[in-house]
């Protein structure tokens, strides 16, 4: 019913599916997610954020499926760039377990639908616990969460009518980099060169995502390999490890191949049972400076006669060779990179779902929007 509302107010134009339209519609949703940010500031998030910014030492973040693994990117950020202690929780678990509350939170809500039930009910089981400062980064102005919280980062990526979430991710990522910048600006952690060079970067995201949409062919390829599988391992480390968790949803919600996604130091940890030749193994692996550790998991993968599907950086030498199959992302993203790894991993779900005929925009089961336990 929610697909059918949306999609008759929004036309497919050249693509087969909604879900197609708006992976391909990400660099200008996070263009129009960025108009307007002339500079770092808590002002973007809402009158009241710059006294409420000075007054937290912590960051809670609530979310689910999609949104939550947006939330798990931010931590790294958060962590890493404004030295501020962040807690993430799946909100259908914190909303029952008895949680130790801290006032000096800042407690934000990452959801798409703006709608989403236990979401909702983590927000308010957190203020119930006395936590007063909460935000939301949402994609509906008008919906229920915008009204219940204090401050708001409204994404502008659209009417997403796809069941699973793409270009609401990518904009939802966008949006927790600007709410790092600014903790890190407040906390006096980010020199004014430094936040000349992330806004440039973050303008430069347009083209460089449509320098990784044109990967899609070599993906396709990938695809009709995938499209025979059951399963199927993705592996990341670090900052990548959350894009593997969404592009094993990704691939899970919309092609029903069992996808499980694990942080790739834990392989040897008991995942590496399961990996034989009929396992594809998706590796994400930017350059970047835990690569050499990545190589030696690939090693452990290959060594088990594992097939490897790796999404390598331009200036990383990874090289393809027998059971190693690599497509390699025209730059190195630094910080960004996780908002760029994550495009080839909906690409790969997308074309694996067309071979496989299942139904991309109405996956079984689902629903666009969870606004029930
Ligand atoms: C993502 O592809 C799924 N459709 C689902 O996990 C979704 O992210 C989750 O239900 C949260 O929805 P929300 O962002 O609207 O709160």
């Amino acid at each position: 019913r929610t697909v059918q509302a949306f999609s008759s107010a929004v036309e497919l134009g050249p693509y087969q599916h909604y879900m197609q339209k708006e992976i391909f519609e990400q660099p200008r949703a996070i263009a129009d997610t960025l108009e307007g940010v002339a500079g770092i500031m808590p002002e973007l998030f809402g009158d009241k954020a710059y006294k409420i910014f000075k007054e937290i030492d912590s960051v809670l973040i609530l979310a689910c499926g999609t949104s939550y693994y947006a939330g798990l990117t931010a931590k790294y950020w958060l962590e890493s760039i404004a030295k501020i202690p962040v807690n993430v929780e799946i909100a259908s678990e914190y909303r029952y377990r008895d949680s130790v509350p801290n006032p000096k939170s800042l407690v934000v809500t990452i959801s798409q639908s703006g709608e989403t039930a236990d979401t909702l009910a983590a927000l308010k089981h957190a203020r119930s616990l006395g936590m007063a400062h909460t935000l939301t980064i949402c994609n509906v102005a008008t919906s229920a969460m915008v009204r219940e919280c204090e401050l708001a980062y409204i994404t502008r990526a659209g009417v997403e009518v796809g069941v699973a979430s793409t270009k609401a991710f990518t904009t939802q990522l966008v949006a927790l980099l600007l709410l790092t910048l600014s903790l890190a600006q407040i906390r006096g952690l980010l020199t004014q060169e430094q936040e000349e060079a992330h806004l440039k970067a973050m303008r430069h995201l347009p083209a460089a995502l449509q320098s990784v949409l044109a990967l899609e062919p070599s993906i396709v390829a990938w695809a009709e390999a995938f499209a025979r599988r059951e399963n199927a391992l993705f592996l990341g480390r670090g900052l990548h490890y959350p894009i593997a968790l969404e592009g094993a949803l990704k691939l899970k919600e919309i092609t029903y191949i069992h996808a499980e996604a694990y942080a790739a130091g834990e392989l040897k940890h008991g995942p590496l049972a399961l990996v034989t030749d009929q396992m594809p193994v998706v590796t994400i692996a930017p350059n970047d400076a835990l690569v050499e550790k990545l190589k030696s998991n690939m090693q452990e993968v290959r060594a088990r006669g594992g097939q490897l599907y790796v999404f390598a950086d331009g200036d990383s030498h990874i090289n393809s060779s027998e059971g190693l199959h690599v497509i390699r992302m025209p730059e190195h993203y630094g910080v960004l990179s996780p908002i760029l790894h994550v495009v080839p991993l909906q690409l790969l779900a997308y074309h694996t779902a067309l071979a496989r005929g299942t139904d991309v925009d109405k996956p079984r089961n689902l629903a666009k929007s969870v606004t029930v336990e």
